[in-house]
Parts: C-alpha cells; sequence; structure tokens
C-alpha cells in the first residue's frame, strides 16, 4: 500500500498511545484528558433520553441537517449571549461531532502544503496533529503564565503575516499547561491582530472549568470584525461520550464549513443532540458545571499538595486556576521520556511534555492532569511518581 504524503506527517502515534494507555485498568494515569466519569449525570441523561424516544424517536434515529438540531443552536446562542453579553443568533452556530472535528474543519478549510500556522509554545497535540495533515508550517509563539507574548507575536506577524493561514489559541486553562490568559493580554492581542486579515481559532474546551472568578472575555466577544471563531464542546464540561461541540463563527466562514462537513460524517449524531437539548430543558446544566467545578477544583488542591509535599524542590509547576492540567517542568537536561519509561514500570504515566511542542525541544517537561481519578488513587499515583522523580533527578 502506498501511503498519501500527508501521512508521513501523521506516524507520531502518541496521542493514540496515550489514549490507550488512559484507558488501561492497572495504570494510575495522569496522561489522559479526561473528563471524571463520577459526574457523569447517568440518572438524568437516562430520563432524558426516554423522553427523547417518548416524542421524537424518529427524528432522533435519522439523519441531523448539516448545522445541526436548531433548538440546540439557539440554546447554545443564547447562553453564549448571557455569558458574554453578545447577540449572537443560531445563525452564528454550527453543531460539530466534538471540537475535534471542527479542528480537523479549519485544517481543511484554511492549509494548503508550507502555509504557516501560529500557535502557542506549547500547544493541543490533537490540534497540532489534525493540522499536521494539511502539511502546514507551525511557528510556535512564546507564552507566559499569563498568557501569549505580544512582543513575539508582533514580530512574527512582522515578519511572515503575509503567509500566516490562521493562529490557534486556547486563553482559558490551556491543553496542556493550564495556563490562562489575563485580561490584557487577551485585549493586547485583539489589538494587534485586528490589523491583519488572519483567522483566529479560539479554542474554548476548557472555558467554562474555573475554579475561580476571573475578568476573562472571550476573544470572539472583544472581536470587531468577524475574525474570531470560537470552538466549543460538550466533552469537558458534560460528557466527552456524546460527541458534540460547536463552532460560533460568522456566517460566511460557516457557509463554508457547511460545504465540509458532509463530507466528513454527513452529519453530527441526531440523538445525541436532542439528548443534550433534552437534558438541557430538563436540567440546570450550569449547575451541573458548578458541581464538576467542585470535583477538580478539590482535586487541584490536592495535587498541588502532592507535588508541594512529594515532588523533589528541583522542579517547576503551573498552579492552575482551572481546567484539567498542571504542567511540570524538571531541570534542563533531564528527559521526561525517560522518567515516563521508569514510571510505567511502577504503573504510572504522564504526558512528557514535549509532544505538545510542533518545534520547539523541551524535553524536560510534563503535563499532569488531575481529573480522572478518585483521591486515593490521586494520592497513591503521586506518591509513586514523587519518588521515583526523586531517585531519577538524584540520580
Ligand atoms: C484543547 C482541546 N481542544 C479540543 C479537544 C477535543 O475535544 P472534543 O471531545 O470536543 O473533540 C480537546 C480534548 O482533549 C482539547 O483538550
Amino acid at each position: 500500500m502506498i501511503l498519501s504524503s500527508r501521512m508521513e506527517r501523521l506516524q507520531n502515534t502518541e496521542l493514540l498511545m496515550l489514549m490507550e494507555l488512559a484507558s488501561s485498568k492497572d495504570i494510575i494515569s495522569f496522561a489522559g484528558g479526561f473528563p471524571s466519569p463520577d459526574a457523569f449525570p447517568a440518572k438524568e441523561m437516562a430520563l432524558a433520553t426516554q423522553e427523547v424516544f417518548k416524542h421524537s424517536s424518529k427524528e432522533a434515529l435519522q439523519y441531523a441537517s448539516t448545522s445541526g438540531f436548531e433548538p440546540l443552536r439557539q440554546l447554545i446562542a443564547d447562553r453564549t449571549n448571557k455569558k458574554q453579553n453578545m447577540t449572537l443568533n443560531l445563525e452564528e452556530i454550527l453543531i460539530t461531532s466534538g471540537s475535534q472535528q471542527s479542528l480537523d474543519m479549519f485544517g481543511k478549510l484554511l492549509l494548503d502544503e508550507g502555509d504557516i500556522v501560529l500557535c502557542e509554545s506549547p500547544s493541543y497535540i490533537g490540534a497540532i496533529n489534525a493540522f499536521n495533515a494539511y502539511q502546514p508550517e507551525f511557528i510556535e509563539v512564546t507564552t507566559a503564565e499569563d498568557g501569549i507574548n505580544i512582543e513575539s507575536l508582533k514580530n512574527i506577524l512582522s515578519l511572515k503575516g503575509k503567509d500566516i493561514r490562521m493562529i490557534y489559541v486556547i486563553p482559558d486553562f490551556q491543553n496542556p499547561t493550564g495556563r490562562v490568559w489575563s485580561l490584557e493580554k487577551r485585549k493586547a492581542f485583539m489589538a494587534v491582530m485586528s490589523a491583519y486579515e488572519i483567522p483566529i481559532i479560539e479554542d474554548m474546551a476548557y472555558y467554562d472549568l474555573a475554579y475561580e472568578e476571573l475578568d476573562r472575555p472571550t476573544l470572539s466577544s472583544l472581536d470587531k470584525k468577524g475574525q474570531v471563531v470560537s470552538l466549543g464542546t460538550f466533552s469537558k464540561i458534560f460528557c466527552p461520550g456524546l460527541r458534540i461541540g460547536w463552532i460560533q463563527a460568522s456566517r460566511l466562514i460557516l457557509d463554508q464549513i457547511r460545504l465540509l462537513k458532509p463530507n466528513m460524517d454527513l452529519s453530527s449524531s441526531s440523538i445525541a443532540q436532542r439528548q443534550i437539548y433534552q437534558y438541557m430543558m430538563m436540567y440546570d446544566l450550569e449547575a451541573h458545571i458548578e458541581k464538576v467545578n467542585g470535583i477538580y477544583k478539590r482535586r487541584r488542591d490536592l495535587m498541588l499538595d502532592i507535588i508541594e509535599g512529594e515532588f523533589p524542590k528541583g522542579i517547576q509547576y503551573m498552579k492552575p486556576k482551572g481546567g484539567l492540567f498542571t504542567w511540570v517542568e524538571m531541570p534542563r537536561g533531564k528527559d521526561a521520556k525517560v522518567l515516563l519509561e521508569l514510571a510505567l514500570k511502577e504503573k504510572v504515566a504522564f504526558v512528557p511534555g514535549n509532544s505538545f511542542f510542533p518545534k520547539s525541544n523541551v524535553p524536560e517537561s510534563m503535563r499532569i492532569n488531575f481529573s480522572c481519578m478518585d483521591d486515593s488513587k490521586l494520592e497513591k499515583g503521586g506518591k509513586i511518581l514523587g519518588a521515583i522523580m526523586h531517585r531519577f533527578l538524584e540520580g
């Protein structure tokens, strides 16, 4: 079999390996990015599903429209308007089969071989891989704890502006670092970007997973010219198994997306869209998110206590204000891949951070997920990992 040239860029099977590792039962995994199954509203979903079948079984079992189930699109628009003080209507929302599909769509829509994509350094591996299929060049923009570095963004734009086809950013509780952009960075970023016609892809996967009050207007709410595309998902706030996300963008952009989507899946799942809609009609999604955040905040605190108490002193780590991850950097010269090999022997897993840099080499970094284990497993795994790290750094 002769594979297409794009497959060369996709031989990095790390993401698949990680998904498998995270789901293997005998491993204590800090590797996945999974929401906690304890938080899934299983009983409520069963009742919502019964209602869907009572009233609209035929429609639920049929293909959906390309743009998605209108009442759900309207609920998403209303929710965004309320939270972000916007005036969206349902024409500016299109349902997707998870935001992973949205990422692939924007790769397909915007990228030809050799085109430049800007992203934070580091960035979400699933986005890097999705874009990689379209053979672009990545330029990483350095990113600090409070967000993207505006000076380096300006430099890159002035040098390469005309060849840049998109910038992909995760301003809220980023995967992999847990960073959140400050209000100043959000405003400065939009002020700089508005001088260019480059589409901004704002990934909002973790937007609602905040553990404290912060002034965080979305980039799309600061956008005056229809330049920002926001990607939403029910995966992290609700249930990833439903595989439902959405794109919030101008009608012009969504018209193009509507040309692509049928080729990819004909439509997103009708049942799943109606289940979510019904759940939102019968129950309070915001209360559910609040409950989930309570669980994750407690786990974040526990994880930070473990790092503080059990991990060696020579490391640096992030204290995330939301989301599912913290980011650890060992001293320079240490390789987290070697540490992972040692950890796996003791049935503990995490993700070496280097996978999240499309170009840079930061082998000492690691991503630690704290959301999908109960307290005792978190403590046990943290202690094992801490002890291995001590031996690794001292040895
Ligand atoms: C930043 C980010 N974007 C998108 C996704 C994909 O999410 P979905 O389940 O909606 O496809 C993930 C999943 O981990 C993510 O971390």
